[in-house]
């Protein structure tokens, strides 16, 4: 029977909007609360409008699968101020400043889903394997030559997913550095240290800032678009340049943001779990031997690494009509938060929620959302990840840390954002 009380703690409520919390243990202290006294309660926290929060897996299953009824665009997909919001309203029309296939419902979504959706299935990503694997070697043998010591994060797992993405994406390897910039400021902009300003931002400031960061991706994917309009390649930017709906080319705002979404979701989220791997086989030496003598673990720990590190920490939708869930009332127009990092910690689901297992069988973690927002980069993210791997373990003798590991503060993206590593070479 779910809990009467319907309103979240001041303090666990807190928590959820405090970018800081999600840099330590705080916030899973706070998502295994609310999963054993009231996973499905209200949180009223002060300059947001209130929303729910679903903690459990099974709830986020049921949000996930039911697109009609939850819709992502009607309001902000992530958690957003009221003043930010209204901010985007006045410079968009719409709650959201972006409109990627994270910001669109049906009919408009699955239109726009399928013009790049060939691109990322296993098929034709088999065409990119060697390629991946070129680029992995040569991030393995820049890390090899640290002489054993190095910040794994920024020698290694934030420029190896970037790096892939841009070339399937067709941006030249110069304009790499550009493009990290850009991302980690759009995704981390409540982190001092990657943020573009570093005081307190008001809200009008703040939309400024993602306004602004919003423009140099404009502008810069506008000459890319002029391009390949006139001479097409066989790269990603091609197929969205070229790319008709309803028998046009997409309008401008549009493009900029499919763009943005293939840019930037693939890297950050990747090079998190990646760190987030070596963070988890540097602290057990003996789950770094075992997948070491069995690398056939690989692609366990690589989905062990997704579940565990769950760098998109939540997802917001709303309710077109009134409906029932996990034992709750929700009215239509309700906005509730899909806390993916709790459900990937529900004890129900998950034995031993909080240990790192490669070899957990089966592990249904909701890493990659659910539904038709189903993240349509999930076999480019396990591929890299597993080729990476399959070529960094063979070489390493021992892992463990050197310092402390660091995570970015923000409550939708995170990850390591520095993680010390000493390491032995076969
Ligand atoms: C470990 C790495 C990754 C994680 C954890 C991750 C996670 C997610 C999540 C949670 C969603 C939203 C799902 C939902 O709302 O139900 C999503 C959507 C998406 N992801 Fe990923 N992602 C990762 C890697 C990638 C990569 C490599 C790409 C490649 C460009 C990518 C592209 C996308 C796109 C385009 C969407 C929007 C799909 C849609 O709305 O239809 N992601 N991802």
């Amino acid at each position: 029977m779910q809990s009467q009380t319907l309103d979240i703690p001041a303090d666990v409520t807190a928590t959820l909007v405090d970018p800081r919390a999600y840099a330590d243990d705080r916030i899973h202290d706070a998502y295994r609360w609310l999963r054993a006294n009231n996973p499905l309660g209200i949180a009223r926290p002060e300059g947001f409008d209130p929303f729910w929060v679903v903690t459990r897996h099974a709830d986020i299953l049921n949000v996930g699968r039911q697109n009609d009824l939850f819709h992502n665009a009607d309001r902000p997909t992530t958690l957003t101020t009221k003043s930010l919001e209204a901010r985007a309203r006045e410079l968009t029309g719409s709650p959201n400043l972006v409109r990627s296939l994270v910001q669109m419902d049906a009919p408009d979504h699955p239109k726009y889903r399928a013009l790049t959706q060939g691109w990322f299935m296993p098929a034709n990503l088999t065409k990119f394997e060697a390629r991946v694997r070129a680029i992995a070697r040569a991030a393995v043998e820049k890390m090899l030559a640290t002489s054993g010591r190095c910040d794994f994060v920024n020698d290694v797992a934030l420029h190896y997913p970037l790096h892939v993405i841009m070339e399937i994406l067709g941006v030249p390897e110069s304009d790499e550095p550009r493009m990290l910039m850009l991302t980690q400021q759009l995704f981390g902009p409540q982190d001092p240290d990657v943020s573009r300003a570093r005081e307190q931002l008001t809200s009008e400031q703040f939309g400024a800032m993602i306004t602004a960061i919003i423009n140099d991706f404009g502008a810069y994917f506008a000459k890319i678009t002029a391009d390949r309009r006139a001479s097409p390649r066989d790269d990603l930017a091609s197929v969205i340049a070229n790319a008709k709906v309803n028998g046009d080319y997409l309008p401008e705002h549009d493009i900029t943001s499919y763009y943005m979404i293939v840019a930037t979701a693939g890297h950050d989220t990747t090079s998190s779990s990646t760190a987030g791997a070596i963070w988890a086989l540097a602290q057990d030496p003996a789950e770094f031997a075992r997948v070491k003598a069995n690398p056939e673990l690989i692609p366990g720990l690589v989905d062990e690494a997704i579940r565990w590190m769950t760098p998109v920490k939540h997802f917001m939708r709303s309710a077109t009509a009134d409906t029932e869930l996990g034992g709750r009332r929700i009215a239509k127009g309700d906005w509730l938060m899909l806390c993916y990092a709790s459900g990937n910690r529900d004890e129900t689901v998950f034995d031993d929620a909080f240990a790192f297992r490669s070899d957990r069988k089966p592990n249904r973690h909701l890493a990659f959302g659910y539904g038709a927002h189903l993240c349509l980069g999930q076999y480019l993210a396990k591929l890299e990840m597993r080729i990476l791997f399959e070529e960094l373990l063979p070489r390493l003798k021992s892992v463990a840390l050197d310092g402390e590991m660091k995570m970015t503060q923000a409550t939708f993206v995170n990850g390591p954002k520095k993680l010390p590593i000493r390491f032995e070479v076969n």
